[in-house]
């Protein structure tokens, strides 16, 4: 195949090119995978109003993200293992972002370490947390994303226990050999790696093992109590969820169901954002992610309010197909689409995209 037009040929590719226990891994949702299905098509489901007669001769794709200038409203959602897609790994998906001015949300679960990813290049990062049962080592990951120049805190909600993805279940879900979660190594006792078995997902033993399940809202306040970075809680979908981030002062929320790999038969990403951007009421920045292929799905989400997308699956099919070469055509992709989404629309600038562009 000659190279990719869209994301949805990135896919393609990258689901013969990544082995299968990997692909297992990365395109699996939970149970039916009912909410997985759905994303990209509750997007294309809006209906777009377009104006015309607007000079579009400059477009102005650029957004505030907590304080940080980005060329166009992406950040790469943070996804275990980077490395099992290639060995570019976390540091390449690093790179490509810089390139395209955009940042990178970089998990707990990485394959290499957030000081070595922190060392990969100076674009802006936020470091995704998941909460440890062993607090001292929350707390410690805290202090070295603080120490590496991390500049938000993305705090994970929607995992006080892994959702059942069947397919990483069939697959016996571990590490790769070489492979390991790389921000867990020094902390030796409480294990690194996915052990793997078969018919079980060596994650699910691994997050029930080591995961704090009894997160509440106070933890979040407790959280707030240590740092002074911004904190941005993911997989937020209920109104008055968002309302409770607002109020125990939380920077940012990210409308998400984790790629449709928790709870099945949630709501969608596209369809609860409307009602989270009114709760939240300007008083904190709202995101989305789920189901992000095209630039017009970026630029309705942004419509219905969002500072920006996350994307996840998309930029791993990149790196599966070409590493960080293809990281960066993916995230072009997209950027060349919104751009040229927002010039059909007669909408030049991001402010000017408003709910009145959907029907
Ligand atoms: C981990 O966060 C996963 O969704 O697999």
């Amino acid at each position: 195949m000659s190279e990719p037009v869209n994301l949805h040929e990135y896919e393609a590719l990258a689901r013969e090119r990544l082995a299968p226990m990997v692909e297992a891994y990365y395109a699996g949702g939970a149970d039916d995978e009912v909410t997985l299905r759905e994303a990209p098509g509750a997007w294309q489901a809006m209906r777009l109003l377009p104006r015309m007669l607007v000079d579009v001769t400059a477009l102005d794709l650029s957004v505030s993200v907590l304080g940080e200038r980005l060329a166009f409203p992406v950040l790469t959602a943070p996804c275990a293992l980077n490395r099992m897609a290639h060995a570019d790994g976390e540091s390449g998906v690093a790179r490509a972002a810089h390139a395209l001015g955009v940042a990178q949300v970089l998990s707990t679960m990485a394959s290499e370490s957030l000081e070595d990813v922190a060392r990969a290049t100076p674009g802006p990062k936020w470091f995704q947390l998941y909460c440890y049962k062993e607090r001292a080592l929350t707390v410690d990951l805290v202090r070295r994303a603080e120490a590496a120049g991390y500049r938000a805190l993305c705090l994970t909600v929607d995992v006080p226990v892994l959702g059942r993805r069947e397919r990483e279940v069939r697959a016996g879900f571990h590490a790769p050999p070489g492979i390991q979660i790389a921000n867990l190594e020094r902390y030796g006792a409480q294990g690194n790696a996915l052990p793997g078995s078969e018919g079980a997902s060596g994650l699910a033993s691994y997050v029930a093992a080591r995961w704090d399940a009894s997160l509440t809202w106070d933890s979040v306040t407790w959280l707030r109590s240590i740092t002074k970075l911004p904190i941005v809680l993911k997989g937020v979908l209920a109104p008055d969820d968002a309302a409770r981030a607002v109020a125990v002062g939380a920077h940012g929320v990210i409308v998400s169901t984790h790629g449709g790999r928790q709870l099945d038969t949630a709501i969608s990403s596209a369809a609860a954002l409307r009602a989270v951007v009114d709760a939240v009421g300007g008083k904190a920045e709202v995101y989305v992610d789920g189901g992000i292929r095209r630039g017009t799905d970026i630029l309705k989400a942004l419509a219905l309010g969002a500072r920006a997308v996350l994307v996840g699956r998309p930029y791993l099919w990149g790196l599966a197909v070409n590493g960080e070469a293809g990281v960066v055509r993916v995230l072009t992709l997209l950027r060349e689409e919104l751009a040229l989404a927002m010039a059909l629309s007669g909408r030049p600038t991001i402010a000017s995209l408003g709910r009145d562009l959907i029907v």
